[in-house]
């Protein structure tokens, strides 16, 4: 366990499926921090939308959700394993957010401002306390400017199709490398051009290419930054 001498906020935005959740969880445990996949609450709007036919061919209707909006309840629960579980109205709902229904929706809710708004005030209220690392895509820009650390991921395409890959192959999924490299680089592209909140590097995130490094390496590489907290 690593102790700092106050507690921080670590905002972690980057590109899809390059591990940012896998990190931040690392990290907040090792400092028995809070950890939040702000993707995992975007994923579950998407969802909501999609279960009350909110969605159609890519098509958000935007008014009817916005009057869900605010009975729209998401949380965590973390399982004795370390395994956090995302809950949609009291609903266990991890397994359904990582579909890839869910994955070719999430782009066009997660455009759309008023949702922006109601999940970026629950983050902020996440953290009101310190002491939380929160992955995302704005989480450096928009929910946590003040973030006394911020990291900007990223790695190569391929790597990152390959990684996601195995991860919906090991679950049974019988998807092509071709259809989650594809919606890897749709995501991005929208994620990197949508009016609302792009994804963008903060001016003062550092900057960390993990195409080549093993989850060892990247804990090793982070420690040097939490020193000076320490
Ligand atoms: O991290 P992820 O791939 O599970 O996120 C799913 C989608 O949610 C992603 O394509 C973009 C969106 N997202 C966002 O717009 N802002 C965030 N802070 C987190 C995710």
């Amino acid at each position: 366990m690593i102790v700092l001498k106050t507690p921080i906020v670590i905002a972690i935005d980057g590109h899809s499926s390059c591990g940012k959740s896998s990190f931040a969880k690392t990290i907040a445990n090792e400092l028995k921090y809070l950890f939040i996949d702000s993707g995992a609450m975007y994923r579950a709007v998407t969802l909501f939308a999609i279960n009350n036919g909110l969605i159609a061919n890519g098509k958000a209707n935007v008014e009817e959700l916005e009057k869900h909006l605010s009975s729209i309840d998401i949380n965590f629960k973390q399982s004795n394993n370390f395994a956090y579980q995302t809950y949609l109205n009291g609903e266990n709902v991890e397994n359904d957010i990582r579909s890839m229904q869910v994955s070719a929706n999430v782009s066009e809710i997660s455009k759309i401002k008023a949702v922006r708004t109601r999940l970026v005030a629950l983050q902020q209220k996440m953290g009101t306390r310190k002491a939380i690392v929160m992955d995302g895509r704005d989480i450096g820009t928009v929910v946590f400017p003040e973030a006394e650390l911020k990291l900007f991921m990223t790695a190569s395409l391929e790597v990152r199709a390959q990684r996601r890959f195995k991860e919906l192959s090991d679950k049974g999924s019988t998807v092509l490398l071709t259809e989650v490299s594809d919606n890897l680089a749709q995501r991005d592209f929208i994620d990197e051009n949508r009016a609302e909140s792009p994804l963008k590097r903060a001016d003062d995130a550092i900057i960390l290419d993990n195409s080549h490094l093993t989850p060892e390496q990247q804990m090793e590489w982070i420690k040097k930054y939490l020193e000076k907290f320490q």
